[in-house]
């Protein structure tokens, strides 16, 4: 039997390139489509160095609809696809909303009924930790209930959870969709990594480009939350950690194991650390100072989350094994190779 084929829409990305690594490590054949829009072309030939293969790979804008579908008429017998390939700026998603949801939602259409067209019926799904918006209660479960979202991109990943439920009721798709906590860190060989555009919005690279001097210091936002230290707490979860829940993912589908034809699970390691706590330990385990400053804190963040996985352990069988330490030294050890 050959190689399952899955398609691995934005698989270039962050998450994307780590998870074909993985899809590769773990005997599948992905299928990258990625228009290049936040990411590099390089990357495919670091997949290469890592792996030994090089995957295929199509520079499509997936909202295009008829590329979309040569794909997949080049590509036949797909197992599944795994959809990452998205708008993902909060801030940004505020300025230009109707992008997000143009290119957020657009994308997603084209590609399901591209896949019942070619009777693909395997989905996972990017999803976001910030469904959840505030939790009432800690760890949140996925049974905790989902809050109206602040940010348009946020908004995007609830309503794009709302349309595969509904698709998935009529019985040809099975979805997984993955709620991602925090992903931070790069693949331990260093070739690659999170290579955000233009100024980090997020914390890690934000860190990272300020231990390295790119950036004069980091605004740390806000220090009177109701926590230990005052910063917000979150659920930073090691890239490479993630990307191996996508591999647990389609090969609990392909195995036909879902019960429900559309599931959802949180995936994030189960503990929390505030801002504090991550620039602390990025200093310590990398021997470098972090100039920080506190400002205000910053609208639309909430206060506290991190997630309870036991969902995805007890049912994909995965289980985040990096720890924080191991976070910050490969998120940095990979901006330094990079700025070489
Ligand atoms: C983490 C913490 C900030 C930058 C967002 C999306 C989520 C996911 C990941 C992705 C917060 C603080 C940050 C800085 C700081 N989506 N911070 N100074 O907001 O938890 O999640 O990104 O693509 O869906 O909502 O992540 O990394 O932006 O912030 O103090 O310069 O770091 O306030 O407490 P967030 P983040």
């Amino acid at each position: 039997m050959g190689k399952n084929k899955i398609i691995v829409s934005g698989g270039l990305g962050f998450i994307g390139s780590h998870t074909v690594v993985e899809l590769i490590q773990s005997g599948f054949d992905p299928i990258i489509i990625d228009d290049l829009s936040n990411s590099e072309l390089f990357i495919l030939d670091r997949i290469k160095e890592i792996t030994g293969i090089k995957p295929k790979f199509y520079p499509y804008d997936l909202c295009d609809y008829k590329k979309l579908e040569s794909v997949f008429s080049e590509n036949k017998n797909v197992s599944a696809c795994i959809h990452f390939a998205a708008k993902k700026a909060v801030g940004e998603s505020m300025e230009i909303p109707l992008t997000y949801y143009r290119t957020n939602l657009v994308s997603l259409m084209n590609i399901l009924e591209i896949m019942k067209n070619f009777k693909v019926g395997k989905f996972v799904f990017s999803s976001s930790a910030t469904v959840y918006g505030q939790p009432i209660e800690l760890p949140v479960t996925e049974e905790s209930p989902t809050q109206k979202a602040l940010s348009s991109y946020g908004s995007t990943k609830q309503m794009a959870e709302d349309i595969l439920e509904k698709v998935s009721a009529t019985k040809w798709l099975q979805v997984l969709s993955l709620r991602y906590f925090n992903p931070v860190g790069a693949h331990p060989s260093s070739l690659i990594g999170e290579l955000p555009r233009g100024i980090p919005s997020n914390l890690m690279p934000f860190v990272t480009q300020t231990a390295i001097g790119i950036r004069k210091e980091l605004t740390v936002y806000g220090n009177n939350y109701n926590t230990a230290d005052g910063t917000c707490i979150r659920d930073y979860i090691h890239v490479v950690d993630l990307a191996k829940a996508h591999v647990n993912a389609c090969e609990y589908l392909l195995a036909g194991k879902n019960i429900s034809s559309f599931e959802t699970f949180n995936i994030g390691t189960g503990v929390g650390n505030s801002v504090l706590e991550i620039i602390q330990t990025f200093e310590k385990v990398n021997e470098i100072k972090v100039p920080y400053t506190i400002g205000e804190r910053r609208k639309g963040d909430v206060e506290s989350i991190y997630a309870n996985c036991d969902k995805a352990n007890r049912i994909l069988r995965w289980k985040a094994q990096y720890t924080v330490e191991e976070m910050v030294k490969d998120a940095w050890n990979w901006e330094k190779t990079y700025r070489k």
